[in-house]
């Protein structure tokens, strides 16, 4: 059994991208797996956007990661000891397994913890990913919130992301006409050669606005939302009367001291509807869903890529490619085979 672990603490909360030190390395005694306990190895972290919605000085959907406290994180385990009935050596886990290289997972905490199954062609990592939180919130938000009908047009921020990358293609399989922002060329031809797209427009170029107007001439029906600020509001502009505003995550604003705000005029205008949740509040659908992706999945009517980073030291610095936009696709961290 392994000796020493290596977390990541909080220190400080960063200001902007996470600076060196923000997150400090550190090794610990791996403790002993107590009654009711089980030991975990960390093989992959989730990098998420709200990690650094988690390290502000502020309480959100959850609280504010205390400063001196393992950084919280996302990620899949593998059992190796347990002294808990819901779990035997071997078994593969994903839950808030935190920034570091073994998890003692309490018998408090064991709900929290999913039990993920050995599916044919499908990859662990998935169950982070298109099967996973990102895949799931992409799901829900465009089938009970944005609610599609055949022929509406569909516009996704972050669209090559982990989320708005499934979104978008879920638009397809239900009918829409599907456009995609997002930060690179490359990506936008991923977009529209490969996931099916019907246009994908980079908002770095200088014409962003009036291409995203060309690309979409009978107006915006439903908005999955994930960037917030300048994007938002260009597409609340191309809005049609009674449309739907996916508000799912609002990127531009985590790193940033102020929230990433929209207008909100078009909203009494167009008399929009505009909906936020949270993935968790699906939580009794989930398998349910995560069946629906696997099998899209599997039979190629959704693609998805996941960009990994190798190496447990280097998540700090993951988390920024977020934010600059490195990542395409579920964004990772291998930790251990
Ligand atoms: N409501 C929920 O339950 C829930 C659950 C999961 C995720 N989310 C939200 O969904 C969104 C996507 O999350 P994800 O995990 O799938 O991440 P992701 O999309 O895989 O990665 C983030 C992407 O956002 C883009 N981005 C970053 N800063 C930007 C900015 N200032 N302006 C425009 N684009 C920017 C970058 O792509 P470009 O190269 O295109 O800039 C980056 O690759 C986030 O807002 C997140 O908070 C919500």
């Amino acid at each position: 059994m392994p000796t020493i672990n290596r977390q990541f603490l909080l220190q400080a909360r960063p200001v902007g991208l996470c600076a060196p030190g923000d997150l400090q390395l550190v090794e610990t005694p791996v403790p002993e797996v107590q009654d009711g306990q089980a030991l975990a190895r960390v093989k992959f972290l989730s990098i998420d956007p709200t990690m650094r919605v988690w390290m502000m000085d502020a309480d959100s959907y959850l609280p504010k990661i205390p400063l001196g406290n393992v950084m919280r994180c996302f990620g899949l385990a593998e059992i190796l000891e347990s002294r808990n009935p819901q779990f035997k050596a071997g078994d593969k886990v994903i839950g808030l397994v935190g920034m570091q290289e073994y998890a003692i997972i309490s018998a408090s905490d064991s709900r929290g913890f999913q039990k993920i199954p050995p599916v044919p062609f499908i990859s662990d990592s998935a169950f982070l990913g298109t099967l996973g939180i990102t895949g799931l919130t992409a799901y829900f938000g465009m089938t009970d919130i944005g609610k599609p009908e055949k022929g509406e047009t569909l516009v996704v921020s972050a669209a090559a992301g982990a989320t708005g990358s499934i979104a978008g293609q879920i638009g397809k399989i239900l009918g829409c006409t599907v456009v995609g922002i997002a930060g690179t060329d490359e990506k936008c031809q991923w977009l529209t050669e490969e996931l099916g797209f019907d246009a994908a427009i980079n908002y770095k170029h200088a014409d962003w606005k009036e291409k995203l107007a060309a690309a979409t001439p009978k107006g915006v029906d439903i908005n999955f939302e994930n960037v917030g600020g300048e994007i938002m509001n260009a597409v609340m502009d191309r809005m049609n009367l009674h449309g739907r505003i996916v508000l799912c995550g609002l990127i531009s604003g985590y790193t940033k001291n102020s929230p990433a705000l929209g207008h909100f005029s078009p909203i009494i205008v167009k008399r929009l509807r505009v909906q936020g949740f949270l993935v968790t509040d699906y939580l009794a659908k989930f398998t349910e869903a995560a069946t629906q992706l696997g099998k899209w999945k599997v039979f190629g009517k959704i693609k998805d890529r996941e960009t990994i980073v190798e190496g447990f030291e280097k998540a700090p610095e993951a988390i920024n490619m977020l934010f600059t936009g490195a990542n395409t696709g579920k964004l990772m961290v291998k930790v251990a085979d």
